[in-house]
């Protein structure tokens, strides 16, 4: 879903830029992530701030897709060696099964209300033996956001422990799960037999 106009300032502003760089990615970098070499897809990739701090680690593609066509304007021609594409995370098919090493997710699934299918979609498009970041808030810190900054988010079943139960049933393995103040990172792996 898009963002409502509050939360698309908020994803824009200097503190989610400071937070993703000196805290999300240094975590996610203690947990395994690793782009070096690597074909990478960014889902929900918003203004292009993650493409920027995975620019620095040298992956051998990158492709950040987003919903909103006003994300991808902010960042097309920013990295004209990267491609970005406005489209749904819920249908991948435009890339090959097995075609990439690492998918990534800043905080996105919560606003899908399908946010299986885009789980399914990653497992598809993972390399056996490929890996998963993804970092997601807490039911209960949506609703905080939602009461106190009015940012709006979507009605949906989604909840950590059951995105954790549906990685899980899809053959995902758990490799590395860290709680933190307002959002939970995993890093699962998939397997190499199919
Ligand atoms: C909370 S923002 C996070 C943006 C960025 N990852 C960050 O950490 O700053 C969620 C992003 O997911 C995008 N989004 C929402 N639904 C989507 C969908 N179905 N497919 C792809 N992107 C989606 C939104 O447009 C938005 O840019």
């Amino acid at each position: 879903m898009k963002l409502s106009d509050i939360e698309f300032r908020a994803m824009d502003s200097w503190w989610r830029r400071w937070g993703q760089e000196h805290f999300e990615l240094p975590l996610l970098q203690r947990m395994g992530l690793d782009v070096r070499n690597k074909d990478v897809l960014e889902i929900g990739c918003g203004n292009g701030h993650g493409a920027y701090l995975l620019n620095k680690r040298a992956p051998r593609s990158y492709v950040g897709i987003d919903l909103m066509q006003e994300q991808i304007e902010k960042v097309c021609g920013r990295f004209p060696q990267y491609q970005f594409l406005a489209q749904d995370a819920t249908d991948l098919s435009q890339f090959g099964e097995g075609s990439k090493d690492v998918v990534i997710i800043f905080g996105v699934l919560h606003h899908i209300p399908e946010w299986r299918k885009v789980i399914d979609e990653i497992r598809r498009v993972l390399r056996p033996g490929g890996s998963f970041f993804v970092e997601e808030p807490r039911g209960t810190d949506l609703k905080l956001f939602d009461f106190f900054f009015r940012w709006g988010h979507p009605e949906s079943d989604f909840g950590i422990l059951r995105m954790e139960q549906h990685m899980k049933s899809c053959g995902f393995r758990i490799c590395n799960k860290q709680w933190t103040p307002l959002m939970t990172m995993y890093h699962v792996q998939k397997s190499f037999i199919k």
